[in-house]
């Protein structure tokens, strides 16, 4: 090719990209996008984002609004951060924001997307069956079971400093045998199991999609509750007469001699909003999991372009001090009279499991545990912080991870306060 020609390709070529970059420039500031700091190259605003995400975005948003726009590296990220912005995103606009990232992460940890949590909407409404409440009813024995061991594990550690919780799983071999049948089910991954062998095709499921769903029933079954019982806890060390309170309760009604049952719960409502007030402090999951925009749309005035990643602070939201009097205060007695149903995931100033299609199928799951976990070390146990350490000096830092827990796990000395002969029978 002459040299002239090769002048007239590159000269081409560069008009071209200019003429695109240009267009790309003139439609986008057409575009009334959300407020937010300006982004730095390449970092986008990442330099603004400290360890704790959700503490750095909720002092982002007193200064730039509920709705804001951040860069994080090349990913547009929008935050709501208030009521009105939840609702926007989980139910007016809910279909559209369904919709999970597709990143390195997902594709090498997550099985390629085959678990729940990381996967994309098309894919969710067939895990909805493994979280029936028959299903759940049909695990009771297992949950009564590891709470007893739980429970006897501290009795044996009374009088001595322990953390309240620990990553110990106990095996044991909890199946046990159907006279109808052969085999029965032992828990929910012998259901999985099932599933894959079943015949129904709408059902099946292949062996990635199990061990994806098997990550998911770890990362999110497990440290989430332990993560609010052991934040209710350090609360309530921090609250002697709110302790005193609760336990009045479970006395009056339970009495003195037996162990409080799943089926007890509706029937202490002061325990309820220990757990509800735990929940709006210390959310587990402060700014729930990414969903992703699936298309352009308009939300509350502002473009959202397809690919924005979205996050809802519930952090915030649980510290907005027009829904909440003294917000920093831990309260339980506020939701004496106020009707809020997290799992209905309507009341939108207290999601813990979020709302719309993408919401925690574990909710049910993770009540029962929290509650039935919460209620038994308060009417099993005295409580008291080692070492003659004052409530005030407790530290109550968070760490960022999958979920929100204490920095510092909590330390504590129980003393039983039930006749011995129940902790012989756990
Ligand atoms: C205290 C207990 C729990 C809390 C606070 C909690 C919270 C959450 C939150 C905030 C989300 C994200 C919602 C969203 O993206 O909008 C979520 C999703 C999820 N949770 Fe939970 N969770 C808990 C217990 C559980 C349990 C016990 C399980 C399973 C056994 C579970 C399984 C899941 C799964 C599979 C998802 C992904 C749902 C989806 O993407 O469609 N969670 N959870």
């Amino acid at each position: 090719m002459e040299a002239d020609s090769w002048v007239l390709l590159a000269a081409t070529i560069f008009a071209t990209s200019f003429l695109f970059l240009l267009k790309g420039f003139i439609s986008r500031s057409r575009l009334k996008l959300p407020p937010g700091p300006k982004p730095w190259p390449i970092l986008g605003n990442l330099n603004l984002i400290g360890s704790l995400p959700h503490q750095s975005i909720h002092d982002l948003s007193q200064t730039y609004g509920p709705m804001m726009q951040l860069q994080f590296g090349s990913f547009p990220v929008v935050i709501g951060s208030s009521v009105e912005m939840a609702r926007e995103f989980l139910k007016i606009h809910d279909l559209n924001f369904a919709s999970r990232p597709y990143t390195s992460a997902t594709k090498y940890t997550n099985y390629d997307q085959n678990d729940v949590i990381c996967s994309l909407w098309s894919t969710v409404a067939s895990w909805a069956e493994l979280f029936t409440m028959k299903r759940l009813d049909s695990f009771q024995y297992i949950r009564t079971e590891e709470l007893h061991l739980f429970l006897s594990g501290i009795y044996a550690s009374c009088g001595n400093p322990a953390t309240l919780v620990s990553t110990q799983y106990i095996q044991n071999d909890f199946g046990k045998e159907d006279k109808l049948s052969k085999f029965m089910t032992k828990d929910m991954l012998d259901v999985l199991l099932q599933l894959a062998d079943d015949p129904n095709p709408d059902l099946k499921f292949s062996r990635l999609r199990i061990k994806g769903l098997t990550l998911d029933l770890l990362a999110g079954g497990t440290d989430t509750s332990t993560t609010a019982i052991e934040w209710a806890m350090s609360e309530l060390l921090k609250h002697p007469e709110i302790v005193e309170q609760a336990t009045e309760e479970v006395d009056r009604v339970i009495g003195r001699n037996r162990w409080v049952e799943e089926k007890d719960i509706p029937n202490l409502p002061y325990i309820k909003s220990i757990m509800l007030e735990t929940m709006r402090m210390h959310p587990v999951v402060p700014l729930l999991a990414p969903h992703l925009a699936r298309e352009n749309c308009k939300v509350h005035g502002y473009d959202i372009l397809r690919g924005t990643r979205v996050f809802v602070n519930t952090w915030s939201i649980g510290r907005d001090p027009t829904l909440w009097d003294a917000p920093n205060e831990f309260r339980p007695a506020r939701f004496k009279g106020r009707e809020i149903d997290v799992v209905k995931g309507q009341n939108f100033e207290l999601l813990p499991f979020g709302s719309g299609r993408r919401m925690c199928p574990g909710y049910n799951l993770g009540l029962k545990l929290i509650e039935s976990g919460l209620a038994n070390l308060l009417h099993g146990f005295t409580w008291e912080l080692p070492n003659q350490m004052k409530p005030q000096d407790l530290n109550m830092e968070e760490v960022f991870g999958l979920s929100v827990p204490k920095k510092v796990p909590l330390v504590v000395v129980a003393e039983p306060r039930l006749p011995h002969n129940l902790y012989s029978a756990v």
